[in-house]
């Protein structure tokens, strides 16, 4: 087991030191695009006028003879860009690809300084974090890099759910987990066919009338994704990280997007990632704390002064539980108001 006291050493002499805490950021949407495709690679700076966090994505889904272009389109957006509020992040492709080595090595050497968080897919366990580590500190001294590059893994695979805790806890560089439930789906041979929600397949259904067999039984729906988005926010939140549901692919569904991206939500993750321009104003809006809920918990707060004791508001009992969930809700909503104004009025902070 390594020392605690080695874990904020960097790995590599001239490496930066590694971060102690990861700073909240807004990050409701991670927006994906390809920069291998130059129309969405010139719509980079008006789309990042709109998101949280843009990220040129290099993996599943950039075709294989794309894949030197999308690297290279996306250094040069790095380069050409200042997306001010916008974080600039990459999904590079996975450990055992023969474009993994290339695309960290070049962006780190080139645009070291401007990418916030590099993602990782298809982690498996703390041994591939350890590895990231290592290269990017390496890569980092060489390349005079000034802070730290974060890492964000995607929780993809059986073996990878099985080790979430250690996953998370890998590296101060640890970012987040996103939930990827298309490859997770393939991984744990899930017999679905499509990227995230849910299935009409997978349900529970009420119990038959006792005096009329036949009788049509109500059924509902159920959450395929409930069992791991809430393993992956105990290990997340365990570790000071933050934790995010992936893909939602099925575009034109953007009710059933809203729902799965609010399930995510309540269960306690910051974000979600988006596919198209559609989904950034749902991760938006679901992401924010709703209006209503914030005045209640700022009220609650109010009333319980210094948070011990018991009252009733409105005939809710509140007490230090609750008043520590209203906490909750107020800050993010306070963190989320500091950038933008109609938050804040709505929020009246
Ligand atoms: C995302 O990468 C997924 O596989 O769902
Ligand atoms: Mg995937």
């Amino acid at each position: 087991m390594r020392n605690p006291k080695d874990f904020f050493k960097p790995m590599a002499i001239g490496a930066p030191e590694p971060a102690r805490e990861i700073p909240f950021r807004p990050s409701r949407m991670i927006h994906f695009f390809d920069p291998s495709n130059p129309k969405m690679a010139a719509k980079a700076p008006s789309i990042a006028a709109k998101c949280d966090v843009l990220l040129g994505n290099l993996e599943d889904a950039v075709q294989a003879d794309n894949k030197i272009a999308a690297r290279e389109g996306f250094i040069q957006i790095a380069k050409d860009n200042d997306f001010g509020d916008c974080q600039l992040w990459t999904r590079v492709n996975s450990l055992d690809s023969p474009w993994f080595l290339d695309d960290v090595t070049q962006i780190v050497e080139q645009v070291g300084d401007k990418v916030d968080v590099i993602m990782i897919p298809k982690v498996e366990g703390p041994w591939d974090i350890h590895f990231v580590d290592r290269l990017l500190a390496q890569l980092e001294a060489r390349g005079g890099v000034k802070r730290p590059i974060l890492v964000h893994a995607i929780l993809e695979t059986a073996l990878g759910v099985a080790n979430v805790e250690e996953i998370a806890g890998a590296s101060p560089r640890m970012q987040g987990l996103s939930l990827g439930p298309a490859d997770l789906a393939a991984s744990r041979r899930m017999k679905t066919t499509r990227v995230g929600g849910g299935h009409p397949g997978y349900l529970v259904r009420e119990d038959p009338n006792p005096d009329d067999a036949d009788a049509p039984r109500a059924t509902a729906q159920q959450d395929l994704w409930h069992y791991t988005i809430a393993r992956m926010v105990d290990a997340c939140v365990a570790n000071g990280i933050f934790a995010y549901y992936g893909p939602f692919g099925d575009i034109r569904d953007t009710v059933a997007c809203e729902d799965q991206f609010r399930n995510a939500f309540l269960l306690g993750c910051v974000g979600a990632w988006s596919l198209h321009p559609v989904q950034i104003d749902i991760a938006k809006k679901v992401f924010s704390p709703p209006v209503d809920e914030v005045l209640w918990a700022k009220r609650v707060i109010e009333e319980m002064g210094d948070g011990t004791g018991a009252v009733m508001i409105d005939g809710k009992m509140q007490d230090d539980a609750t008043y520590k969930q209203c906490q909750v809700m107020v800050d993010l909503a306070r963190k989320l108001a500091e950038k933008d104004a109609d938050l804040r009025a709505a929020y009246q902070f």
